[in-house]
């Protein structure tokens, strides 16, 4: 995680803090700055978000070049000896870095024998004072850099100033790194959200790409030597706009319809529809779904999705899994990588092992140019639009749906005759966003507790794993989630009247089934809250604390239905608890390290 940004131009401190602030949701623990005026390096950082940062940075006189980076840490505890940027014993060299130093140990010991002292736990300081050691070997900055990045192991994109350079180096090896060029200005940055507003155009960095940035140049090495990289243009839809909302966890909420229809009128187009038609599935024989958190939740609804509509067996993992499980992998395996960013390292991990053993990947991701939507065979675009809360929400109903598209047309491929888009266009049609009155009501009533738990069978207990983690990183209540069948071989236990057991009910095939487990729990005292799509009689419903009461679909993306109210109401316990949704305590919205 972390972001990184880098400028060359006017007002320096000022274009980093724009930017770090729209790179906030990569990390949150510290900020800094290093800013370098006639001939010396000034350093701010701060403990916290970038408003702290702000308010520490004093004026700079003649400052025209400077790097920033907001930190969610990984070595050493989140305080402003940690934070970057990190600079060379001499105080020469300023470095910012996303990513992992995996080697940085044995780099430290090394050093501390050739007399480098450390004053930070961090992996980043060893490559500022490695950049010291090369370049006092050979006077050569950009040989510094090369040989540095030859030195270390692990992810890494750098920004690097130099005292006496009028410019910024940068590298990159598995974290996101771009660079943009505006007349003679330039800017680095872990995602091209923060060229908005500056430039048309940017390089994507690969991995192993390294180089030197000036007042109106850019010069590229690989390890072969110079390169070029062609630029593209920068297509960003409107992303950093609350419009009247607080937050943008409800106003992400409330952008789910939105992007239902925009994955409709996408894959309504011919060639976005058939994206699979040069592909030869016939030897397909095993398919896999791969994600981590929210989107492992949705790989695992998607997973049900892919057998019931093609008749192929299906299975899912957690993306941190997949390498250290038995996964059988080879030609005749398709791997379905799920991630809202495209960029998370362990889905990122597992993508690599599928390409390695010569699997089919497909990339079901939101961001359009991240790694995963670059890098896979197929790419099918969620078409969310930018979500920036920390919580995932209109990506996870968006995941669903074109993992709902992408299995009908794989159906179709192999002989259905449905329309792919049937069970979305149902959804589009039937959703909306329920009585916000009463989940607020709810809301309050849930914030007070210290445990949940959710139960439900087959797919509603998927959306009952969902809702839960929508809650605990939310509103930091320990919300548990079991299989309603599995209530009695233990956890029933842990039931008395103080217990509120939510409920999900809404697949007819179990209902009478999931509808006695709740019994079970109410009869030892448990305050059920039931969420269902059938109509209950008063009597019936009378015998439940509460009624959470969504629409009946009749197809798989029920689930949709089902979540929706959920992340509504984790929304507003998070609220009403005083804390801040967008950013929960010791999360990053893109989770670039394993
Ligand atoms: O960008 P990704 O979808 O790959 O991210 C995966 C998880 O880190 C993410 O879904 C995380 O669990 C969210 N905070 C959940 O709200």
């Amino acid at each position: 995680m972390c972001g990184i940004v880098g400028f060359i131009g006017k007002n320096p401190e000022h274009v980093l803090l724009n930017g770090l602030k729209r790179l906030e949701y990569r990390g949150y623990d510290s900020a800094g700055i290093a800013v370098k005026s006639t001939d010396k390096i000034e350093l701010f950082k701060a403990k916290g978000e970038i408003k702290n940062l702000e308010k520490v940075i004093l004026p700079i006189a003649n400052a025209d070049i400077g790097i920033g980076h907001t930190r969610w840490a990984t070595h050493g505890k989140p305080d402003e000896i940690n934070a970057h940027p990190h600079v060379s014993g001499d105080k020469t060299w300023a470095v910012v870095h996303n990513g992992i130093i995996e080697n940085y140990t044995e780099l430290k010991t090394k050093l501390m024998g050739f007399g480098y002292g450390f004053y930070s736990e961090t992996d980043t300081e060893t490559v500022a004072k490695l950049l010291e050691y090369y370049f006092a070997k050979d006077g050569d900055e950009i040989s510094a850099v090369s040989k540095t990045i030859s030195a270390i192991k692990g992810s890494y994109a750098l920004g690097i100033l130099k005292k006496d350079k009028d410019g910024i180096f940068f590298a990159k090896n598995k974290s996101p790194l771009f660079i943009a060029k505006a007349g003679e200005e330039i800017m680095l940055a872990s995602d091209i959200i923060c060229f908005k507003g500056f430039a048309e155009e940017y390089y994507p960095l690969t991995d192993g790409i390294f180089g030197y940035a000036s007042r109106g140049n850019i010069v590229f090495y690989d390890k072969l030597g110079e390169t070029k990289i062609a630029p593209v243009a920068l297509d960003l839809g409107e992303y950093d706009n609350l419009n009247t909302y607080k937050h943008f966890m409800i106003k992400e909420i409330f952008d789910t319809k939105t992007a239902l229809k925009n994955i409709i009128e996408y894959y309504s187009e011919k060639t976005n529809y058939d994206k699979l038609k040069d592909f030869d599935f016939s030897g397909i024989t095993r398919v896999k779904f791969v994600g981590c958190g929210t989107a492992y939740h949705a790989c695992l609804l998607g997973a049900d999705m892919f057998c019931e509509k093609t008749g192929i067996e299906a299975t899912a993992y957690v993306a941190s899994e997949f390498r250290y499980q038995k996964v059988k992998l080879g030609s005749d395996t398709m791997v379905v990588l799920v991630s809202q960013s495209g960029e998370t390292a362990d889905t990122l991990a597992a993508f690599e092992l599928a390409k390695e053993s010569g699997a089919y990947t497909i990339a079901i991701v939101n961001v359009e140019y991240s790694t995963l939507a670059k890098r896979a065979d197929a790419y099918f675009p969620i078409k969310a639009g930018v979500e920036i809360a920390v919580a995932s929400t209109k990506a996870f109903s968006a995941q669903l749906s074109v993992l709902n598209v992408f299995a009908g047309i794989f159906a179709k491929k192999i002989g259905s005759e449905t329309d792919p888009l049937s069970d979305l266009i149902k959804l589009y049609e039937t959703f909306d966003y329920g009585n916000l009155n009463d989940f607020k009501l709810l809301a309050d009533v849930l914030r007070y507790n210290d445990n949940l738990f959710m139960i439900g069978r087959g797919n509603d207990y998927y959306v009952a794993q969902e809702a839960s983690l929508k809650i605990k990183e939310t509103s930091y209540i320990n919300s548990n989630t079991y299989y309603a069948g599995e209530l009695k071989h233990g956890f029933l236990a842990l039931i008395d009247e103080q217990t509120y057991v939510i409920t999900f009910a809404t697949d007819k095939n179990v209902l009478s089934k999931t509808l006695c487990n709740a019994e079970e729990a109410k009869a030892r005292g448990g305050k059920v809250i039931l969420c269902t799509c059938f109509d209950l009689s008063p009597s019936d419903a009378e015998n439940f604390y509460y009624v959470v009461r969504v629409k009946e679909l009749g197809n798989s993306l029920q689930a949709v239905l089902n979540i929706v109210p959920w992340q509504i109401i984790a929304y507003y316990i998070s609220i009403n608890k005083g804390l801040n949704p967008d950013k929960p305590r010791n999360l990053a919205k893109s989770v670039t390290v394993e």
